[in-house]
């Protein structure tokens, strides 16, 4: 090719890339795609160990995990948000979680996130999950997307009689641009009930916590030319695999 035309071709490339990026549709695409994506559960699992042995996350997958699939869904939102808890709740009320509009009935619950963590710079990120009442438990990479179940976490922490509120930690090396698929399931067997969700950078910036603003660190999918990068996790909550 000719010089000055390989030249033309670059630049035209390099507008294009950039106005796919800026343009209006673009950026309320990435705007529509901030946060985790969760869905709240019906919970049929009674605690009866300090393990809380009897929770199965595959329940929420479908009909043949002794869950009803669907069924237990009682909603679905998108969070940018960690963290919430029974202090100060009246459950006649209806429980709120992530400031949602969606009243949940009763305090046997669980909740379903997943989504990515983008790296804006490298090195390791942080994900620390702790004050879980009853349990949690967290998976990244392709396992999060689907073949998760309880033994093949990568972190699991729950409440115990003798420890108080659980911990479940992770930290995972990350390179710019990268995106990470993460899904942490949390579930209450009766009674107070709470969860903190804290993902921090490399540098030690909380990109998810107790009250963070909506970034494009934490999103549910990619838009414009990442978009191959973080598809949609497949499936709706209930219907996953
Ligand atoms: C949640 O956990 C983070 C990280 O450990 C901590 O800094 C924060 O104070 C916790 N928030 C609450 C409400 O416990
Ligand atoms: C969320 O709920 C709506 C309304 O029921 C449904 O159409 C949608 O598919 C659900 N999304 C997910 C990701 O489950």
């Amino acid at each position: 090719m000719h010089f000055k035309l390989f030249f033309l071709a670059f630049n035209l490339a390099l507008v294009q890339g950039a106005t796919l990026a800026n343009s209006p549709a673009g950026k309320a695409c990435a705007k529509r795609s901030r946060g985790l994506q969760y869905a709240a559960f019906k919970n049929p699992f009674a605690r009866t160990d300090e393990q809380y042995s009897s929770f199965d996350p595959t329940y929420m997958k479908s009909t043949t995990a002794g869950g009803q699939g669907t069924a237990n869904v009682l909603y679905n939102s998108t969070t940018s948000t960690g963290f919430f808890t029974s202090d100060g709740v009246d459950p006649s009320q209806g429980i709120h979680i992530y400031g949602s509009k969606n009243s949940i009935p009763d305090y046997g619950f669980a909740v379903n996130h997943r989504g990515y963590i983008k790296a804006d710079i490298a090195g390791v990120y942080k994900i620390q999950i702790n004050d879980i009442d009853d349990i949690a438990l967290l998976w990244t990479g392709d396992t999060a997307k689907s073949g998760w179940t309880r033994d093949n976490a990568v972190a699991v922490g729950y409440y115990t009689s003798y420890g108080g509120n659980g911990v479940a930690d992770y930290t995972v090396n990350m390179t710019p641009g990268e995106y990470l698929p993460i899904r942490v399931i949390w579930g209450n067997g009766g009674g107070p009930f709470s969860l903190n969700i804290t993902i921090a950078n490399s540098k030690g910036t909380t990109i998810l916590g107790e009250d963070t603003t909506p970034t494009n660190m934490v999103v549910w999918r990619a838009c414009g030319a990442n978009k191959n990068d973080a598809p949609p996790f497949p499936n709706t909550f209930g219907n996953e695999s």
